[in-house]
């Protein structure tokens, strides 16, 4: 029970009073520590799920609670807020000040955290996504992917539980794509903080705990990345694909050469090797 940390429990969400719901009665439940990824096309409703897990949103029907407390509950929006944050996909939206360290003061100042302890905060958070040396640098002359990774640093100095990424990889160069997948994956596993990561890269998915693929309003599978990307016909139908290794594996499969789950290039040349031994 404890370990529930976010909830949503059969919601649905529509934008407008008596219109097309952008999604419909959508379950599902996030324990403390995961890594879980949200895959689906434009459209299908991985923006709404981001917006109503941190109660920018509240569900039309259904419930969304945030380690227990129930969104939809005025006296809770403060804490849900500082429970879960929220990543957006344009990093240039997303920075406030001129100066990296200033940016990433931001938010726990209006939290009024004091002087020092705000201090350690800023710098334990540009630690952790690897941008402490750029402190002092400007934000507008970052890379996309540091400027993504000093708007994360903003996030955490304000402590969360819970990360949701909304598709912040989208607008970066492969280059930035993986710094910021890196960092996170980090945040993850060495400071046990939940993520909740949107992408529309399949690769991106291929380290998660658990990934869901949504389509059209609907939670559409919900399994371990070797489970999801075993469904290509079906991904396919909805505008998905398969990571190109697992795709290869794939093809082998049906020739009788079973390599077993198979999502990156090392597990394929593992298998490919330990075959070749075999
Ligand atoms: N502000 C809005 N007003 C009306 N409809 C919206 C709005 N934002 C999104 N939608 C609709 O809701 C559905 C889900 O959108 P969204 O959650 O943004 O999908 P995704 O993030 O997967 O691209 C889409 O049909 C989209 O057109
Ligand atoms: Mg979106």
């Amino acid at each position: 029970m404890e370990n529930k940390l976010l909830e949503f429990q059969n919601v649905t969400y529509s934008y407008e009073e008596d219109g097309p719901a952008a999604l419909q009665g959508v379950s599902f439940t996030v324990e403390k520590g995961q890594f879980v990824v949200i895959l689906g096309h434009n459209g299908s409703g991985k923006s709404t799920i981001a917006k109503l897990s941190n109660s920018i949103y509240l569900p039309t029907e259904g419930k969304v609670f945030v380690n227990g407390m129930d969104t939809a509950d005025e006296q809770n929006e403060m804490n849900c807020r500082k429970t879960i944050g929220v990543v957006f996909q344009n990093p240039d939206n997303q920075i406030v000040a001129s100066i990296v360290e200033e940016d990433v003061a931001f938010g726990p100042e209006n939290l009024c955290i004091p002087q020092k302890e705000l201090r350690v905060r800023v710098d334990e958070a540009l630690h952790s996504v690897g941008m402490y040396d750029y402190r002092h640098h400007e934000t507008h002359k970052l890379s996309g992917g540091q400027k993504q990774r000093v708007a994360i640093a903003g996030i955490l100095a304000m402590k969360p539980q819970c990360i949701v990424l909304d598709e912040p990889t989208a607008m970066l160069d492969p280059k930035g794509r993986r710094e910021v997948m890196q960092a996170v994956r980090k945040l993850n596993q060495e400071e046990g903080i939940t993520v909740l990561f949107i992408t529309h890269f399949m690769e991106e998915a291929v380290h998660a705990d658990r990934v869901m693929v949504v389509d059209d309003g609907k939670i559409l599978l919900d399994g371990t990345p070797a489970e999801i990307f075993r469904q290509s016909t079906l991904l396919q139908k909805v505008g998905l694909d398969v990571p190109e290794v697992a795709r290869l594996a794939a093809a082998l499969r049906e020739k009788g050469a079973d390599l077993g789950d198979v999502l990156t290039e090392d597990d394929f040349v593992q298998a490919f090797a330990a075959g070749m031994e075999g």
